[in-house]
């Protein structure tokens, strides 16, 4: 079985590659290298052994998809990753997040439209749900309006989905990942620094190596039990073991909806303050940090209802949040050695 996936070099979308190579599938890679680089596959053969098809290529170049489905007539799925990912960059250019995230889809779902079937997983985000009224969040909590143009291209893609689908052979999955973190237990891949990290775990370890003065924890006055922010943080690992379920799921054709929506999360929350505990415990240094305002568009609280993914999939995340710290702090050690 040939799997396309997009975005392959990327944070998620290269540990799935070593996950479906793991349980046999040959994978193709695209990737414009915009958010990644060429020496991850070095770091998926070091893990597998083995080394995926590579196609440098833009999705948002009409004709080089169209191209490339010309010359892979025969694949049996799309995992789709490839996307512009950053919530600030997103307010400050729109248009470089509407024409990457939705285009591209466009252009991907034009090819697998003309298929007799296809399968096709969506890598969506939690983020469409706000601020959700009820925790934990289940699949069915309300879409609200988007915090920021990032936001609005994944509830965006998940409506084209939707429609496409309803009217096409394709099935497919929308993965809404709450946030993932950590890296392979190998230290081979992880996520790639590139710039100022704005996510909070890849500060922390940069913080804790001492390339970074001190953390800024984004306000402690919200309404939680220790002022500081709640999130519900997934091993890469594990989340990149779910696409693989999914898709399994998606060729097997049993009992399928034509779009099924899963939420990837391991059901509890922590709080900033607590993931920077969990950091300290794991590496045996004290972190630096301080207390500022809040972050624009941050929300209080996020954390998954796992029953879905759990009962439908079969799917649960297995590692703790010191487990994933553990191995983020791994990779940042490794990737500075
Ligand atoms: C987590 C918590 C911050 C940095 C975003 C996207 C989501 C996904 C993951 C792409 C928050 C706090 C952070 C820092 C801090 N992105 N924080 N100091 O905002 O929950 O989710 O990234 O797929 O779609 O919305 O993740 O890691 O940025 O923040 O205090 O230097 O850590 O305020 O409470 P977030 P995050």
């Amino acid at each position: 079985m040939k799997i396309l996936v997009t975005g392959g070099l990327g944070f998620i979308g290269s540990h799935t590659v070593v996950e479906l190579q793991n349980q046999g599938f040959e994978v193709i890679i695209i990737d414009n290298l915009s958010n990644s680089s060429e020496e991850v596959l070095k770091g998926i053969v070091a893990i597998t052994g083995k080394l995926p098809v590579f196609e440098k290529l833009d999705l948002r170049e009409k004709k080089s998809v169209q191209d490339f489905f010309k010359r892979h007539n025969d694949v049996d799925g799309v995992i789709h990753f490839a996307a512009s990912k950053a919530v600030g960059e997103s307010v400050e250019n729109p248009l470089l997040y509407y024409e990457n995230n939705i285009n591209a889809l466009v252009y991907l779902l034009q090819e697998l439209e003309q298929k007799p079937e296809a399968n096709f997983i969506f890598s969506s985000s939690c983020t469409v749900y706000g601020q959700a009224k009820t925790m934990p969040i289940t699949e069915n909590a309300p879409v609200q309006t988007a915090m920021s143009p990032y936001g609005n291209t994944k509830q965006i893609g998940e409506e084209i989905i939707s429609d496409v689908t309803k009217v096409t052979n394709i099935n497919a999955v929308l993965l809404r990942y709450f946030n993932p973190i950590g890296s392979h237990p190998s230290a081979e891949i992880g996520e790639l620094p590139l710039g100022v990290p704005q996510n909070l775990v890849p500060f922390i370890t940069q913080t804790g190596f001492g390339l970074r003065k001190e953390l800024s924890v984004y306000g402690d006055d919200y309404p939680t039990p220790d002022g500081t922010a709640i999130r519900d943080y997934i091993h890469v690992v594990d989340l990149a073991k779910a696409h693989v379920i999914a898709l399994q799921r998606l060729l097997n054709k049993k009992n399928l909806e034509k779009v099924e929506t899963f939420n990837l999360g391991t059901g509890t929350g922590s709080s900033v303050l607590e993931v920077i505990r969990s950091f300290e415990k794991v590496s045996g240094k004290k972190l630096p940090y301080k207390i500022v305002a809040r972050r624009e568009g941050d929300i209080t609280e996020a954390y998954a209802n796992t029953d879905k993914a759990n009962n439908v999939l079969g799917w649960k995340a297995q590692s703790t949040l010191d487990e994933a710290m553990a191995s983020a702090w791994k990779w940042e050690q490794k990737i500075r050695s």
